[in-house]
């Protein structure tokens, strides 16, 4: 039976987040395994479980083949391991695209399956009437604007946004319409500094800025980048908190000399 004495931890909630705008910084990570997001969810406000996860767990060149059942299941291992940061899951590439209907869908399945909170899905202006559509059926929607790493295959390349007034006043009215649309928060990714501080000036909802800068309402990195586990690839945005990758090398590599010369295992290591 639950004692009195013992303290209710209460998970954020979406108005919590909202709230949060010019009152305190959010901070958010993307990680996407339950011993990561034990630790992560001491500290942070929300966890995405996002498609990154293609490049930086699976290898993959891209967040394209990434699928609604991967999402799931490392959404189920984050949910799980968590009691007070916000869970939010991306929608994967082509599982939302095609009709509101398809939107809906994916998004009931992933947050009935996982006991997540919100999703999370790319796009602007032409996604406006989707977001409206989830919002009004009881989904729980943060934007993602700026760059979109699910449009690849358009862009060519990962590359900081905003830099010509087209692409600039696109961006705002992104951020604007999908803000109207219902979102509670906005991923702004890769573009100036002095875009992510006009995009927080002019929406209600915070902000949270993956290289857009420190005036946005919150930062979000990836926990494999920030913790120094996947270097493939490195923006200018990323800092690294440690250096996992070389620790983990000089583990296994100390480990392969024990095993070689039989220092492991020891007595200690033993059944007598
Ligand atoms: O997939 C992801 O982790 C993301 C963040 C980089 C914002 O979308």
């Amino acid at each position: 039976m639950f004692k009195m004495t013992e303290k209710l931890i209460k998970r954020f909630t979406v108005s919590d987040i909202f709230l949060k705008k010019n009152t305190s910084k959010i901070v958010s990570l993307s990680c996407y395994s339950s011993q990561i997001s034990k630790i992560v969810d001491k500290y942070a406000d929300i966890i995405l479980v996002g498609d990154s996860l293609g490049m930086t767990l699976y290898g993959h060149k891209n967040t394209l083949s990434v699928t609604k059942e991967i999402l799931i299941e490392h959404g189920k291992a984050v949910v799980n391991s968590t009691k007070k940061a916000l869970i939010v899951i991306d929608l994967p590439f082509g599982s939302y695209e095609k009709s509101k209907e398809q939107a809906f869908e994916t998004s009931s399945e992933i947050i009935s399956k996982t006991g997540a909170c919100a999703i999370k899905l790319e796009g602007g202006v032409e996604f406006s009437s989707t977001i409206k559509f989830l919002v009004e059926r009881g989904i729980p929607i943060m934007g993602h604007i700026g760059l979109m790493p699910q449009r690849i295959k358009i862009n060519g390349k990962y590359t900081v946004l905003g830099k010509s007034s087209i692409q600039k006043k696109k961006i705002i009215q992104d951020a604007k319409i999908i803000s109207s649309a219902g979102v509670f928060s906005i991923v702004i990714e890769a573009v100036k500094e002095s875009l992510g501080k006009l995009i927080t000036k002019s929406v209600p909802v915070p902000t949270i800025g993956i290289g857009a800068g420190k005036y946005c309402d919150g930062q979000i990195l990836v926990s494999d980048d920030m913790l120094g586990l996947f270097d493939n690839f490195n923006p200018k945005f990323v800092k690294k908190y440690a250096d996992l990758y070389n620790e983990i090398d000089k583990a296994v590599k100390k480990y392969q000399k024990e095993v070689l010369n039989e220092q492991f295992p020891s007595k200690k290591n033993v059944y007598n």
